[in-house]
């Protein structure tokens, strides 16, 4: 059998490990705990993905170096899976001298190849934020149905797509300022010369059938360019020969697979061409489908061109939902593994999303009344509660010893272990919700045995007779357990622990136990407190409801000294009709008219305010929102939500701070 290489996407550093990305890492967990339970060759490898404008711009905010941020995010995204079992052979990060030296060996060739142009392009730049603002850091409104605050790239309302240039009236979403527009130079990587092998590629099954047609589409007006380079500032790999110009995130993040190889080749004394140059090795990318593009165009259109070998298979999964709808903050669907961690066991989670997956691309829904229900009637009551019966006669009637099975027995064993090949198919094929189906199966034709053997009343009149039925069911369940391990480790270990093993493995399939000793039943399952989902859930949107109203900080009085404010006689206000609520107030301060663009809805006029003095903070420095010059802050409090500007009596009146 071929060496077997295996990933999961490399979640992005700026955030915490949800439940929808765990659909991903449990489902490629237990296809590579399968592979070890029949003691295959196989590396479980993934990184986290530490490059990118919203990671600069999350540092930023937070007064932090991005790399403070990404090491964060690396221990906190290493706790999480390792309180999954998420077993890793090597959880690495893009931001290594590893993936510097790759990607940038990969894009010289690519260079060498022919596969690289260069064009210039023009750009959203925000002069405030001093750097190009990506699609989804400029807003304005759609150029097509005139929604207001739409991303630079498409519009949520009426679904259209369209360039940033497009948007009319754009602005920084971080800052709020027009932005302007510069050209700078731009390198692309030729997709289109790959057009021909690429279309063999999809030919050939490395993925899907559904998402090979889907991907086909795309084929047919011609494969465009792909912009790989991003101007300074970027939190990224600087691209050799050029100046102040980085890789995209894109780029280098799929590196970041043979990076985290490396690595691990490095620490393991393995030779990292035996996986990347080599047809003597598999390599399996699962990932979710909104990132198939990347995976199935532009990532083996690299390694063509690089001189690497491309994936043998991609496996492509579809998004969670919760409950039947998209995961969502307010209704407190949106949980972090951590959260769940602190409510519910994580056992539950990796078999309840077992009985859901498949190897096709479909949405996995997560409704907790059926989280409920499996977890109870087949964990529980199924599966834990066999050896829970069997155990707790044999020490109470048969002194913690295990019988001979007899030949009724051996049958059920021999019935139950005829499946394990075909349980292995299933997991080999990922169909994980049959492997679930076939060991319930499995697991109630064993309570139907004792059920008819009746052990716990014969062991009152006949306890020897007894034990050869409680020996018969716990080996029966002993392959069950062995069968189990790839989606519930912990389970199997424990098991393997009351059997007095080392731990279950395959080939230990045919092995019985006969007259030896057992320990005594260790809980293995407990019933769903439902009471506790209902206390994750509200956790979870009581956790975003905060950070959306975060309170103010607490101010010393240096940030204020430098306030200057004046009072200014308002002398008209104009709405500014193509926004929500923004109007051009002119105001008269000590040294002359000036312009100030203010949220104070466009019936502000209505409040009495023209021609009284208003309290302005005057030393603001001039920026421009929506297009328009604002020379200043009217301050402004609320009553019933609406905004009335703070009115000084006396015009000779001296504001400052005491
Ligand atoms: N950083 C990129 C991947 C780079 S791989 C070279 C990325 N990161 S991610 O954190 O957004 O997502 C990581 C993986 O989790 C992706 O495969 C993504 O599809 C998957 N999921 C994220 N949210 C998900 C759901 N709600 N449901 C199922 N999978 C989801 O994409
Ligand atoms: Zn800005």
């Amino acid at each position: 059998m071929k060496k077997l290489l295996v990933t999961s996407a490399l979640p992005y550093a700026n955030g915490p490990i949800h439940l929808g990305h765990l659909v991903e890492y449990i489902q490629t967990d237990i296809w590579v705990r399968y592979w070890r339970l029949r003691a295959r060759d196989a590396i479980y490898l993934c990184a986290d993905d530490t490059h990118g404008t919203p990671i600069m711009i999350r540092a930023r905010d937070e007064g932090i170096q991005p790399e403070e941020l990404i090491e964060r995010s690396h221990k906190s995204h290493r706790e999480d899976f390792d309180r999954f079992y998420i077993q890793f052979d090597n959880y690495y990060s893009t931001h290594s001298e590893e993936n510097r030296e790759l990607s940038s060996e990969i894009y010289n060739q690519l260079k060498a190849g022919g596969h690289i142009a260069e064009r210039n392009i023009e750009q959203a730049y925000c002069v405030q934020c001093g750097m190009f603002l990506p699609d989804r850091y400029i807003r304005g409104e759609c150029p097509k149905c005139g929604a207001e605050d739409q991303y630079g790239d498409s519009c949520e309302i009426c679904m259209a797509t369209y360039t940033s240039r497009d948007l009319v009236e754009p602005f920084c979403a971080e800052c709020a300022m027009s932005p302007e527009w510069r050209e700078s130079k731009h390198l692309f990587f030729k997709l289109g010369d790959f057009q021909d092998r690429l279309k063999d590629w999809l030919d050939a099954g490395h993925t899907q059938e559904e998402i090979a047609n889907k991907l086909r589409e795309w084929f047919e007006d011609g494969l465009k360019d792909w912009d790989i380079s991003r101007d300074a500032p970027y939190f990224g790999f600087e691209i050799p020969g050029e100046e102040n110009k980085y890789f995209y995130v894109w780029l280098d993040a799929p590196v970041g697979y043979m990076a985290s190889t490396a690595d691990w080749c490095n620490r393991n004394g393995a030779n990292f061409d035996d996986y990347w140059r080599s047809d003597d090795s598999e390599v399996y990318h699962f990932i979710g489908k909104d990132i198939t593009y990347f995976h199935a165009l532009f990532w083996p259109a690299m390694l063509m061109g690089s001189g690497f070998r491309t994936p043998t298979q991609l496996c492509v999964h579809g998004f969670l939902t919760v409950d039947g709808a998209k995961m969502s903050k307010s209704r407190g669907t949106f949980v972090n593994a951590a959260t769940y961690l602190e409510h519910l066991d994580p056992q539950y989670l990796r078999y309840y999303y077992a009985t859901k997956l498949n190897s096709r691309v479909e949405d996995i829904d997560l409704s907790f009344d059926d989280f409920v229900s499996r977890v109870d009637s087949d964990l529980v009551n199924k599966l834990a509660n066999i050896p829970s019966r069997v155990l707790s006669i044999v020490h109470k009637r048969c002194g913690g010893e295990l019988a001979a099975m007899d030949e009724t027995g051996r049958a059920l064993f021999d019935q139950v272990r005829s499946q394990a090949d075909n349980v292995g198919e299933q997991y080999a094929a990922r169909e994980f919700a049959q492997v679930t189906r076939s060991l319930n199966e499995m697991a109630a034709d064993i309570n139907t045995y004792l059920n008819d053997h009746i052990p716990w009343t014969v062991a009152k009149e006949d306890p020897a007779a007894a034990n050869i039925v409680l020996t018969s069911a716990l080996n029966a369940f002993k392959v069950v357990a062995t069968l189990l391990k790839p989606i519930l480790p912990e389970f199997s270990q424990k098991v393997a622990d009351m059997l007095r093993l080392d731990d279950l493995a395959w080939d230990d399939l045919d092995t019985v136990l006969e007259n030896c000793p057992v320990n005594k039943y260790d809980r293995l399952a407990d019933r769903v407190d439902r009471k506790k989902i209902d206390a994750m859930v509200e956790a979870t949107r009581e956790s975003f409801s905060q950070a959306e109203d975060v309170a103010a900080p607490v101010l010393t009085t240096d940030a204020l000294v430098d306030c200057a404010f004046e009072t200014m006689l308002l002398a008209s206000t104009e709405p500014l009709t193509d926004t929500d609520k923004l109007s051009k107030l002119t105001v008269t301060a000590q040294d002359g008219p000036r312009q100030v663009i203010a949220g104070l809805g466009h019936d502000v006029a209505e409040r009495g305010v023209v021609g009284k003095n208003l309290l302005v903070l005057a030393n603001l420095e001039p920026k421009k929102l929506r297009g328009h010059e604002s020379q200043g802050m009217i301050l402004a409090g609320t009553v019933d939500d609406v905004p009335i500007p703070v009115q000084v009596p006396d015009p000779q009146t001296r504001c400052h701070v005491e």
